[in-house]
């Protein structure tokens, strides 16, 4: 499997303020990039804020306002250009992230992105529900340098009124603005409009999938296995009596740590189904998280990789993220067959134990922490440790509990 091909495509955010276009932006950002794609979202406030200063107080933002209107064009334009630019150069999907509310700022956008040849999909976020996007304002609104220093209070009607001036001029999408994905109330209802093309598809299904609920996902390797102490990967060898442990004290841990019975996810080896069985409630057992596919160094050592088979073992060290095991698997394919774990994830509003494998759970970790894909392979993801994340409004926090009291073996590493 080849780098993904990325179309020339620019994805345009287009929604009131506070309708949480921004989350959305930097989470499609996040998961392009872990897909191979280069992304990178431009956001029209920050160019404000850099050129003009935080200070711009709700009548700035009244259509009333010429000369609000003149300088709110002008840095729209400016990160426009810059992302028609970064597109060009860098060959990725640039997101331009601002209310682009009227149908006459979407047919410049429209103007500009065709003059260059990128493809446009609108995404619309729509929110009536009032309770959200109270929440949005005083989460994301009232952090926001536009406000630094401003009572709170004064802050969210000062936000409020910038609302009201937006919603006077507001157009909703419709057919003429072509092709679009329209999102009302968090994914409640989606319409879709003349989209085409496989990464605007896949892109539906993860919009589709998405939700505000927070809510904890645990990562843990399996206990150690047999291969484990003689140092050996891949295999489907059983736990050993250190892995067998460790399988109790994550039981007890996880009932510590949650009322509600977790959803427990494993691969459909030995050595996580026998890790996630001590818990005593049903798993699910899913393919897609098996290990990696080391192909035919599955079940040697490092040591016997470097004596068999030099040229692999090298060429693995200068790209381990792209190299392929031969009849074997590279970290970057694992990344396109977790894809339908990471949509699963995305759904999921109930806490979610994923008891995997090292290469999977880097890849996993890499999609949850925002890091480069290409890192992801040189990760610390060690044995007998509970990965803890919970989603805040634009990342996970992380928390690592290591359950193993004494000091396990030392694992053997195929390092950079
Ligand atoms: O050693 C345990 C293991 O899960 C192997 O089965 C797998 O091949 C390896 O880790 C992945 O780690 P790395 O990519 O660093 O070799």
């Amino acid at each position: 499997m080849h780098t993904p091909h990325t179309p020339k495509l620019a994805l345009v955010m287009v929604g009131l303020p506070a309708r949480g276009k921004s989350y959305i932006a930097r989470k499609l950002a996040r998961y392009l990039c872990w897909l191979g794609h280069p992304t990178e979202v431009f956001n029209v406030g920050s160019y404000r804020r850099e050129r003009l200063g935080p200070a711009q107080t709700e009548d700035w933002f009244s259509p009333q306002n010429t000369e609000g209107e003149r300088l709110r064009m002008e840095v729209a334009e400016a990160a426009l250009a810059d992302m028609l630019k970064w597109m060009r150069e860098a060959v990725g999907i640039g997101i331009y992230d601002a209310t682009n509310s009227t149908k006459e700022r979407r047919r410049m956008v429209q103007r500009r992105c065709e003059e260059e040849g990128v493809r446009v999909l609108f995404i619309e976020s729509i929110c009536n529900d009032r309770r959200i996007i109270d929440a949005t304002v005083r989460e994301t609104k009232l952090h926001s340098p536009d406000y630094a220093g401003m009572e709170p209070d004064d802050a969210v009607k000062d936000f409020l009124k910038r609302i009201a001036h937006y919603e006077k001029v507001y157009e909703t999408l419709d057919d003429d603005d072509g092709s679009y994905i329209q999102l009302v109330d968090v994914g409640r209802r989606v319409v879709i409009n003349q989209l085409h093309g496989y990464l605007p598809s896949r892109l539906v299904f993860f919009l589709m999938n998405m939700h505000i609920t927070p809510r904890p996902i645990w990562l843990t390797r399996h206990g150690e296995s047999e291969y484990n102490v003689s140092g050996l990967i891949g295999g489907d060898s059983p736990l050993s009596e250190r892995g067998v442990q460790y399988a109790r004290a994550l039981a007890a841990f996880m009932k510590d740590r949650t009322k509600a019975t977790p959803t427990v996810w494993t691969s459909t080896m030995r050595r996580t189904m026998e890790t996630a069985r001590a818990m005593g409630c049903p798993t699910v057992a899913w393919k897609a998280l098996d290990e990696i596919d080391a192909g035919v160094c599955d079940g040697k050592s490092y040591q016997d990789i470097e004596r068999d088979y030099p040229d692999e073992f090298t060429a693995r060290r200068s790209d381990k993220f792209r190299y392929r095991y031969p009849r074997g698997e590279s970290y970057e394919d694992v990344i396109q067959r977790l894809d339908s774990i990471i949509i699963e994830l995305e759904r999921q509003r109930e806490p979610v134990l994923v008891v995997g494998h090292q290469a999977v759970l880097r890849a996993l970790y890499a999609y949850l922490m925002d890091i480069a894909a290409d890192e992801c392979p040189h990760l610390s993801i060690p044995l007998h440790t509970v990965i803890q994340l919970t989603p805040t409004a634009y990342g996970c926090r992380e928390e690592r509990f290591r359950l193993e009291p004494e000091s396990i073996a030392q694992e053997p590493t195929s390092s950079r």
